[in-house]
């Protein structure tokens, strides 16, 4: 008998659950031609939840979600809630409660959809970013001093570990040598300024490089891969960074892809439980509109069937997405300007996978 995922699904906030459902519209026709089969487990956590009840992630929820097969995520961060309780409480709890150690963001410019760098087709943006997720300044190590008062000291930590720095780029490593597309790992780091974690991360990367020696090493800085991205995105294949940096550089790939309506990402722990997500947020002042753009959640069932090890269902998911957005009915990725509503959008993919 076939193996049945169980799937935990956690809509959030504000668009998440328009969002989620057209994810889920998708994932059950992909799974019904692949016969694979999974249950869901809902999660109502999000915003409402903390502003009804005080309770943000229960003890006994991270205990359930450790016996998941994976997360599918909508989006995190309500208007009245201060910023930083939900991220942090929820969002990123769960990344470092389930040790989901790599952040997956792949930057994929699919036919047929608007690019705002000139002259640049599908064959010129396809790279892979891999984010260290669960280190860096994201730790949550650091105080504050003297608060209110002209002598106030804050500071957050960078934590580097060596531990978490290897496995990381390990894990870049080994999905260079799978794409088998152009063979190159760009490490990004500042490590002209940033010397003692910029060296452990160039020692590390340096060193295990030895052991794939077709795979081409290439280094950038991370303010000058801000320009690359924008000049030359057709140089990237697979670039490997700390969780800052990933962060801030995959919203400006997120654009050359175009835009947030279509980036997708994974939060992985290649040994555990992973969750994936549209990488957007909650975009409250969309809410319960129905013109959100639902790509993006609907490529991270791709991506989270991929994870899963069910590679046909992905590729249909994929292959769905891909066949709409290059037929051009979707006329852009935008909020509202799609052409289409929401629902209609996963109706043309849905119908696609079927
Ligand atoms: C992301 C988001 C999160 C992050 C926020 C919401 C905490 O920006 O997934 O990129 O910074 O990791
Ligand atoms: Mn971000």
């Amino acid at each position: 008998m076939s193996k049945k995922y169980k799937i935990g699904v956690m809509p959030g906030d504000g668009v998440g659950p328009e969002i989620i459902r057209e994810g889920l519209k998708v994932l059950e026709v992909a799974c019904k031609k692949t016969g694979v089969k999974y249950e869901l487990v809902n999660y109502d956590l999000g915003g409402e939840r903390y502003l009804k009840t005080g309770e943000i992630l229960p003890d006994s929820a991270i205990a359930e979600f450790r016996k998941l097969d994976a997360i599918y995520l909508g989006a995190i961060g309500h208007p009245d809630v201060k910023a930083g309780i939900l991220e942090k409480g929820l969002l990123l709890r769960t990344r470092f409660e389930l040790d989901q150690y790599i952040n997956l963001r792949p930057v994929i410019l699919y036919p047929g959809v608007y690019t705002p760098i000139k002259n640049k087709e599908p064959k010129d943006i396809n790279f892979v970013v891999v984010r260290e997720n669960t280190e860096g300044a994201y730790c949550g190590i650091g105080g504050v001093f003297k608060k209110d008062t002209k002598d106030e000291v804050a500071t957050q930590l960078d934590v580097n570990t060596y531990k978490g720095v290897e496995r990381c780029v390990r894990y870049a490593f080994e999905l260079t040598k799978k794409r088998n597309i152009r063979r190159v790992l760009t490490l990004v780091d500042k490590a002209n300024v940033l010397t003692y974690s910029g060296d452990l991360w160039q020692r590390v990367f340096y060193k295990m490089g030895e052991q794939y020696p077709d795979i081409k090493k290439d280094h950038a800085f991370v303010d000058a891969t801000c320009m690359w991205f924008v000049k030359n995105p057709d140089w990237f294949d697979v670039v490997v960074t700390n969780n800052i940096f990933g962060d801030i550089i995959t919203d400006l790939a997120a654009v050359i892809q175009g835009g947030l309506g279509v980036a997708a990402g994974g939060n992985i722990n290649p040994e555990g439980v992973s969750m994936f997500e549209p990488i957007h947020g909650s975009a409250p002042k969309y809410t319960g509109k129905n013109v959100i753009n639902p790509i993006a959640t609907i490529a991270a069932a791709a991506m989270m069937m991929d994870v899963l090890g069910e590679t046909k269902t992905a590729q249909v998911i994929e292959n769905s997405i891909k066949n709409i957005l290059s037929s051009g009915k979707i006329k852009s990725m935008d909020a509202g300007k799609m052409g289409f509503s929401t629902s209609e959008v996963g109706d043309l993919i849905a119908k696609e996978a079927s």
